[in-house]
């Protein structure tokens, strides 16, 4: 992986990123990883990242739901195979094809509409959800996580819920691995104006496939930036847990996958928040 430093126009981000995600989202579709024969052939199946959150969802019948960052919908099907009404946004068309094509070879009534998320009250409808879900891999993408807070806060009705797993600002802060095995802290933790400017080929998924748009921008943003954006933007906080687990292999080498499926560093893992789960609730 390289990682550029530089100061580049806040205005090329959202074209340099849905060209990274439109390139990707076919070779996601089709791999394993991902699973679309799994949601085909299995009416009960549920994404990994869902599924591991299932006892802090809890009951979601009848909820309207809308998952930012929807990506190629897996997250979002299993969400209404939990029950909820379910509204996916993102801003790859590309991506919302694949989560479409899912969503008709599995019956789901899911409706998948293309904008940026700082768009979605005007795309999707103000005050319009019970549950707002978003995450693993998606806040990094936006430059300021306040606005974001307020657009949580605008698609919600009173007393409706926000529910995040994400990565932890401190594992995207940390130098790539090295050969000491030593976690270093590389990046920003706090949220900057200028982005991290990435130019990177691969993905996420096993795939053969090579891809052609590879750079990107990207931010962090501290735990306590996001809190407080969100208490500020009229969220309650209800639930906070940090996990010593990731979905995906974050520090290749030094990971071991565990029993669920999750990855965890094998050195001391209790040195290092990997993820975490985060829920608010609208204040009336
Ligand atoms: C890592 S994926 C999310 C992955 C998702 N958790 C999953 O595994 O299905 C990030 C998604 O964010 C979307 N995205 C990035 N920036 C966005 C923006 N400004 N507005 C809307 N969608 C955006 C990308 O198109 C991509 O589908």
């Amino acid at each position: 992986m390289s990682r550029l430093w530089h100061r580049a126009r806040m205005d090329d981000y959202r074209a340099l990123n849905r060209g990274f995600w439109d390139d990707r989202a076919p070779a996601h579709a089709a791999s394993n990883d991902y699973a679309f024969a799994r949601f085909v052939h299995d009416p009960g199946f549920l994404s990994h990242v869902v599924r591991f959150d299932v006892p802090r969802l809890g009951d979601l019948t009848g909820l309207r739901g809308v998952h930012l960052q929807c990506h190629i919908g897996t997250d979002t099907i299993s969400l209404e195979r939990l029950g909820a009404v379910m509204t996916g946004v993102d801003f790859s068309p590309v991506a919302l094809g694949e989560a479409r094509t899912l969503a008709e070879r599995t019956g789901s009534a899911v409706d998948f509409v293309e904008s940026d998320v700082y768009a979605a009250p005007a795309a999707v409808g103000s005050g319009a959800f019970d549950l707002v879900f978003t995450g693993v891999g998606a806040l990094c993408w936006l430059p300021d996580i306040r606005r974001w807070a307020h657009v949580v806060a605008e698609l919600l009705g009173p007393g409706g819920r926000l529910f995040i797993r994400e990565g932890h600002p401190m594992l995207w802060a940390l130098a790539d691995p090295r050969p000491d095995g030593l976690l270093v802290v590389e990046y920003p933790y706090f949220e900057r104006e200028e982005p991290s400017v990435w130019d990177e080929g691969g993905t996420y998924v096993e795939t053969d496939v090579v891809f052609e748009q590879n750079v990107t921008h990207e931010w962090n943003h501290g735990l306590g930036e996001i809190i407080t954006a969100l208490l500020d933007a009229g969220m309650s906080l209800t639930a906070l847990v940090e996990h010593d687990t990731v979905p995906w292999e974050a520090l290749p080498g030094q990971m071991e996958r565990v029993d669920d499926g999750e990855w965890r560093i094998k050195d001391r893992p209790w040195r290092l928040p990997h993820t975490y789960t985060l829920q608010a609730v609208k204040r009336g």
